[in-house]
C-alpha cells in the first residue's frame, strides 16, 4: 500500500513537472532554415511544422532529425520540396498538407493523414492558421518515367495567434496578386526564393518584397545547385535600388531564429 502511494506521488510529481515544462515551452516562436526550401516552424507551444521537408538537400545541417513532426506543409510536387515529406508524414503520423493532386500521390506512397488544399483554403494545424495562395511556377510529380499532375502550385501563409504572420512563398515568379496576398492576411515576414532560372532572381524578390509590405525578408532556395545563382548579396543591393523598407534576414542552416527577431 505504501508503495503504490509512493508510486502516486512520483506520478503526481511527474505530471507536475511536465505541466511546468510545457508551461516553460509556451515560449517565442522559432523558425529554422533547413536548407533550400525547407524550414521548421516551432510554435509558442513547441509543436513542430516542416515546410517543403527536402532534408537531404545540399545546404542542410547533417543528421536532421525531430523529437516529433506535428504538420508538413509541401508548396509543389517537384522533388527539391517533396523531398521526404511523405516518409515524414509516415514516420509521425504527421497531417500532410498539399494541392488536392499532390495529397493523392502522397495516399497512393501510404500517407495516410492529409489535408488538400488549393489557393483561398485555410487549414488550421499545430495552432496555426494555414492559407494556401497563388504561386508563379509549374508542379509535376516525377514518378519512374513519368511526371504526374501534381495540381497548382502554392505558397503558405502561416498565422499562430500572437506571433508574426509568416508567407512562404514556395518557387515562384513575381506576380501582382502578390499585393492582394498583403491586403487579405499582411503578413510580416516573407521568405522568398532568389536564386532565379526556376524562380525570382533578386530583382523580383526586391519589388515582391515592396509589394508583400513586409517588414523582413528571408531568402532562399539559392545556392543549392550552380543553376541558382542569385545571391543574397546581390539581394541587398537590388532592395537599396527598390528603395526597399524590409529588412534582410540572411539564416543559416540549423540555427533557430525567433520569429519576432524576423521582422
Ligand atoms: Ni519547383
Ligand atoms: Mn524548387
Amino acid at each position: 500500500m505504501r508503495l503504490i502511494q509512493r508510486i502516486q506521488s512520483i506520478a503526481l510529481g511527474l505530471m507536475i513537472s511536465a505541466v511546468s515544462a510545457s508551461a516553460a515551452l509556451a515560449a517565442e516562436p522559432t523558425l529554422t532554415w533547413l536548407g533550400h526550401a525547407a524550414f521548421k516552424y516551432s510554435t509558442g507551444s513547441g509543436q513542430i511544422l516542416l515546410i517543403d521537408p527536402w532534408i537531404s538537400n545540399p545546404k542542410a545541417p547533417k543528421n536532421v532529425s525531430f523529437p516529433h513532426v506535428d504538420g508538413i506543409l509541401v508548396t509543389h510536387g517537384h522533388s527539391d520540396h517533396v523531398g521526404e515529406a511523405f516518409d515524414l508524414a509516415k514516420k509521425y503520423n504527421a497531417p500532410l498538407i498539399a494541392s488536392y493532386e499532390l495529397t493523392e500521390i502522397a495516399k497512393k506512397h501510404g500517407v495516410k493523414n492529409v489535408f488538400p488544399l488549393n489557393p483561398s483554403g485555410t487549414v488550421e494545424v499545430a495552432g496555426v492558421r494555414v492559407t494556401a495562395v497563388q504561386a508563379v511556377h509549374s508542379s509535376g510529380y516525377a514518378e519512374g518515367d513519368s511526371i504526374l499532375y501534381a495540381g497548382a502550385p502554392l505558397g503558405f501563409v502561416l498565422q499562430e495567434f500572437g506571433s508574426m504572420t509568416l508567407y512562404h512563398s514556395g518557387d515562384t515568379g513575381v506576380f501582382e496578386d502578390m499585393a492582394l496576398i498583403a491586403r487579405l492576411y499582411q503578413p510580416q515576414i516573407a521568405l522568398l526564393p532568389i536564386g532565379g532560372t526556376y524562380t525570382m532572381k533578386p530583382k523580383e524578390a526586391a519589388l515582391a518584397t515592396n509589394m508583400l509590405g513586409v517588414k523582413g525578408i528571408v531568402p532562399m532556395h539559392y545556392g543549392t545547385f550552380p543553376a541558382l545563382t542569385g545571391s543574397p548579396a546581390e539581394l541587398e543591393k537590388e532592395l537599396t535600388a527598390a528603395h526597399a523598407t524590409a529588412k534582410l534576414h540572411v539564416m543559416v542552416p540549423g540555427t533557430a531564429v525567433k520569429v519576432k527577431d524576423l521582422q
